[in-house]
């Protein structure tokens, strides 16, 4: 199902005259030694600074069987409804994909996507061997036993608290649509806010933003949009910050919004909404890197290309620096993570609430060049890998204590319902050679290879759980 290397360029080389041919065995040992080095540091499990090596996905048991590709054999029905020999003969019998199936509501797998209450996952209630098992697509009960409201979402740990905080699109609301060709919605109702110790239990800590009611020239009126809410705590200012995509029903505003609290549960106060660098902004994410520095990555120029660019010191504001990346390629939902000194990014494709195939992007500057590395899902089936397990990128959850392994979260929209969207979490690690393209090293691979495994339950190592 993976194409190895499917971007990759043809590197040619020729050899004229005997001085040529010397300079080139020169260049070609050279080139070797980079390769050896290159490899060498593949296969070098050591962590980042200060070499702390503790339980590494590859080499602890329960991350080598969630590292075993897992299958998912789905039939297609057959067409419903009996067509008469004529109406047969006139149009031949139309095949639906699993891609049909998924976005129609009265499809006869609709369950297999979409698991019903019966299935939820209630961390109150699970028998204690089921405790910490991931489920994806399945419902996901909050610690009072409501299916969590945190779509488009994002993670903060918070040092001072040891505790992690889950923000989202909170969408308990009717889905409608503001006019015949405008995509399905839900009225702003805010920001949704979770905590929790073991990125499993999630208590609900209520909307830490809500929406205005009242006020119809505000940002957050209800009738506008409020998408993928990120925070960062700010040491400098000791304030919680939230960036979040704002916009207008029809998506023209194309905006972030900003807004600051000094709790990480809230409230947050609404700032105010801008387009960054003058630029549209549409799906967006923050990063904040181990020096403390904090980018705002959004989608732009109609979603043609991704803008990053540092925030300055309080993170209330960009600044003037922005650097243009994968333009042209299309891309939107970036979520940002690092390891071992290189910066990775998953993203989707643009088919608005339509699942689509991830990319994974890498690069050694935060602000660029990125390269394109190719779709990092595995396992499934081949159209599960070809739609990100039917769900779409939000964030990347690093797991202090396993380098090079992440937790990978995407949102499996419901665009018939948008408050019962899914929460896809699977494993993420990175390591091994890359699939990659890779313009700048003749064709060897420079990055290591990210992966995202398809597991249908799986949980993370007894060890880490409870660690922080
Ligand atoms: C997607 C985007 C979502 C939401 C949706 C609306 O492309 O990633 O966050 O904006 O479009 O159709």
């Amino acid at each position: 199902m993976r194409m190895r290397n499917k971007y990759r360029k043809p590197t040619t080389f020729h050899c004229n005259a005997g001085s040529r041919c010397s300079l080139s065995a020169v260049v070609w040992s050279l080139v070797g030694c980079l390769l050896m080095l290159h490899l060498y540091s593949l296969v070098c499990h050591k962590d980042g600074v200060g070499g702390d090596i503790q339980l590494r996905m590859s080499h602890h048991p329960l991350f080598r069987e969630l590292e075993e590709v897992e299958e998912e054999n789905i039939q297609i029905p057959p067409p419903r409804g009996k067509r008469s020999p004529r109406a047969a003969k006139r149009r031949p019998k139309r095949t639906t994909t699993l891609i049909d199936e998924f976005l129609d509501e009265s499809s006869s797998l609709r369950h297999i996507f979409f698991p019903d209450m019966k299935t939820a996952i209630d961390p109150m209630n699970e028998a204690r061997n089921n405790s910490f098992y991931y489920s994806p697509g399945r419902i996901w009960l909050d610690t009072e036993g409501y299916p969590i409201q945190a779509h488009g979402g994002g993670i903060l740990y918070d040092e001072k608290s040891r505790t992690y905080y889950w923000y989202g699109e909170y969408k308990d609301g009717p889905t409608y649509h503001a006019h015949k060709k405008g995509a399905a919605r839900v009225d702003i109702i805010g920001v949704g806010c979770y905590s929790s110790k073991d990125l499993w239990m999630w208590k609900n800590e209520g909307i830490v933003l809500a929406a205005e009611e009242t006020n119809e020239t505000h940002d957050l009126h209800k009738s506008n949009v409020l998408e993928r809410p990120k925070v960062i705590y700010n040491e400098m200012t000791g304030k919680y910050v939230m960036w979040m995509h704002i916009d207008d029903a029809n998506y023209t505003k194309a905006s972030v919004g900003v807004a600051i609290s000094d709790s990480p549960t809230g409230p947050f106060d609404y700032l105010y909404s801008k387009q960054p660098h003058g630029f549209d902004s549409r799906d967006m994410t923050l990063f904040k890197d181990d020096d403390g520095v904090a980018y705002l990555i959004y989608s732009s120029e109609d979603n043609s290309e991704l803008h990053v660019g540092p925030l300055n010191q309080d993170y209330l504001d960009v600044t003037r620096v922005m650097r243009r990346i994968l333009v042209g390629q299309h891309r939107e939902a970036p979520a940002l993570f690092k390891h071992q000194g290189t910066y990775y990014m998953i993203t989707s494709g643009c088919t608005g609430w339509a699942p689509n195939e991830a990319l994974a992007h890498a690069a050694e500057s935060i602000l660029g060049p990125w390269e394109t590395m190719g779709n990092p899902c595995i396992g499934g089936n081949k159209i599960f890998g070809l739609t990100t397990f039917f769900a779409q990128s939000t964030f990347v959850i690093p797991l202090p204590g396993l380098p090079g392994s992440f937790i990978f979260m995407a949102d499996r929209w419901n665009p018939a319902d948008l408050r019962d969207s899914r929460y896809v979490w699977l494993p993420l690690t990175v390591g091994g050679a890359a699939d990659g393209p890779l313009e700048y090293n003749f064709g060897f691979p420079l990055w290591s290879r990210v992966s995202i495994y398809w597991h249908k339950r799986w949980r993370l190592p007894y060890g880490w759980i409870g660690k922080k």
